[in-house]
Formats: structure tokens, sequence, C-alpha cells
């Protein structure tokens, strides 16, 4: 049997709906709702657009917070984000957040996708992923794909909103590598590397 460990999470990724309080991973929990009844958040008005050499600080900055460090494994690969493709959400000179992809095996992978939680649930990541499609399509790339962790439900529920279906799931890949399955979303054992894949339109 894998034994189970806390992993440091850099900082929480979701905020609670109720109070505003920032969530450890491990502390979230899910409901159920109506579309009618799910928390409604203020609308925001940003843009998306291409990362530029200037943004990397605020680049390196989201990583941080989300993953520790820029270079992600997925896939069976370590991706550097500094050096893929970046598009960013914007308000003025805030970043809100990003989508960062390459081209892997002739489709484009998201390597790194994250939303501060103060902004998410106000369609940021809806248009970052919009825009990735588009993206896509400009290089006649007819599909994409992604990872998510199997503790990552909020992130699993969203790509499967928005087109993806599950193609794979690299059983234990995580808690292989790790030794120890760490403790992810809502306590949830993370094991496995669930791929996911969606066509993209011309
Ligand atoms: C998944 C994520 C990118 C969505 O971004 P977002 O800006 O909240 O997305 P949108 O506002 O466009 O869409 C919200 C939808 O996602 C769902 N959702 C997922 N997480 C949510 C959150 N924390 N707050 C609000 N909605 C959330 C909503 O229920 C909504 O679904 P609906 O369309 O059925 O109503 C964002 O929650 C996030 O960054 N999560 C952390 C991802 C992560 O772990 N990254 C690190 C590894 S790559």
């Amino acid at each position: 049997m894998i034994e189970r460990r806390e992993v440091e999470v850099p900082y929480p990724q979701y905020l609670c709906p109720v109070d505003g309080k920032e969530l450890p991973l491990a502390e979230a929990r899910m409901s159920v709702t109506c579309a009618e009844h799910q928390p409604r958040c203020d609308a925001l008005a940003f843009t998306v657009r291409e990362a530029r050499p200037a943004d990397r600080r605020a680049i390196e900055q989201i990583c941080d917070r989300a993953w520790g460090e820029t270079e992600i494994d997925v896939f069976g690969r370590t991706f550097d984000v500094l050096v893929c493709d970046n598009l960013l959400a914007v308000a003025g000179d805030d970043l809100l957040g990003l989508i960062s992809c390459t081209v892997h095996g002739g489709e484009l992978t998201v390597v790194m996708y994250s939303v501060y939680p103060h902004y998410q649930g106000r369609g940021i990541g809806s248009a970052l992923l919009d825009a990735a499609a588009e993206m896509a399509a400009s290089r006649s790339l007819t599909s994409m794909k992604a990872a998510v962790s199997n503790d990552d439900l909020p992130l699993l529920y969203f790509y499967q909103r928005h087109e993806f279906s599950i193609a794979e799931i690299a059983t234990g890949l995580l808690s292989d590598k790790l030794g120890y399955a760490g403790v992810g979303f809502a306590g949830i054992p993370i094991r496995d590397e669930i791929r996911l894949r969606r066509p993209v339109c011309p």
C-alpha cells in the first residue's frame, strides 16, 4: 500500500464562496447546486493577450503560486513554462490568469493553467481556453490535450465542460514518482494523471 503524505502546495488555489476564505487544498470540499444557485462573482473587465518579454516576472509569480516552479511535469516530460507559448488574462497591469501551451506529439498541449483564486468564476478561465483553442487552429493543429491529477475535481469538471474528454489515465504515475500519495483536493490521495483531449475546429 502506498503511504499518504501532505504535499507542500505553494499557496491556496481556491476561495470559499461563502466567506471568501483562502482554502488550503486538502480543506476544500465540493457541493452540488442547480445552475441558478451556483456562487456568482461580480463581472470584471479583462483582456487576453500573448505574453511579452516584460511579463516574465509575473509569469514566474503565478507559476510559483500555483505550482512552486516554472518546470511542470506532464505527459511524461518536463516543460518549462518560460519557453512555452503563454497567453495571459490581464486587467491593466495586473495578471489575472495564465494558460501556458506547447506543441507536443502534434497537439497543442496545456502545460500550466491557473487563474488567481480571487478572480475565479468570472469567465477568465474559459476565455483563456478559447484563446488557446484559437492559437491551435491558427497553427492548423486539430486537437488539444491537457492533464489533471486525479484529485483535481474542479479542473476535471472544467475541462469536461469545455469539450475535453478523458483519453487516457496514467495510473499511479504521480504517486510512483514521489514514492507516496500526496494529499490533494479535499484530502483525496494524488495518484494518477488523467489525460484529456478535445478537437479543435479549424
Ligand atoms: C479551473 C480554473 C482555471 C477555472 O478558471 P475560472 O476563471 O474560474 O473559470 P470560469 O470562470 O471561466 O469558469 C468557471 C467554471 O468552472 C467552475 N469552477 C471551477 N473552479 C472554480 C472556482 N474556484 N470558482 C468558481 N468556479 C469554478 C465553475 O463551477 C464554472 O463552471 P460552470 O461553467 O459549470 O458554471 C480555475 O478554477 C483554476 O485556476 N483552478 C486551479 C487550477 C490548478 O490547479 N492549476 C495548477 C495546475 S495546472
